[in-house]
């Protein structure tokens, strides 16, 4: 692991993930879910999804959520779809969000140490990318 954020992305370190095993996070995000009513079908997008562990921890507490994760590392989007194989509703695809647009609507959003690492020179497209349709 090197000291310079991109490198580290393009590496792909494990180190930049959340744990599907963290209690913190675990009970975070299915309380988020149950208070606002994101349980039963309900479509959620993870920008810079990672290894797509928030998808694990809300596909396995409450089955019928769809879920889709974006993340521009190839190789971290097939480490994700390989975890979330017991979840038929739950997805990571390729994208980078600083240029890319999502064909898609949703019920609600996450962003779990995604954006925030994104350069600050890139921000008009960063907030572009979320809210342009
Ligand atoms: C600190 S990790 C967090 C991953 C995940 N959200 C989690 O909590 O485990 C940051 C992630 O942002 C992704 N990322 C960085 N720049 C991105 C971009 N422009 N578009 C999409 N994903 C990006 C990286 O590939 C990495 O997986």
């Amino acid at each position: 692991m090197t000291n310079d954020f991109y490198s580290n992305w393009k590496e792909g370190d494990e180190g930049w993930f959340h744990c599907p095993d963290d209690d913190v996070l675990n009970n975070a995000l299915t309380t988020w879910a149950k208070f606002n009513g994101l349980r039963d079908a309900k479509k959620i997008i993870d920008f810079a999804c990672g290894r797509a562990s928030a998808g694990i921890i809300l596909s396995k507490e409450y089955k019928s959520l769809i879920y889709h994760g974006f993340d521009n590392i190839e190789n971290i989007v097939k480490a994700a779809n390989k975890d979330l194989a017991d979840y038929p509703n739950a997805k990571a695809f390729l994208l980078d969000i600083i240029t890319g647009t999502v064909n898609d609507t949703y019920d609600a959003a996450l962003d779990l140490n995604g954006l925030d690492m994104i350069p600050d020179k890139h921000y008009p497209y960063k907030l572009a990318a979320c809210y342009e349709k």
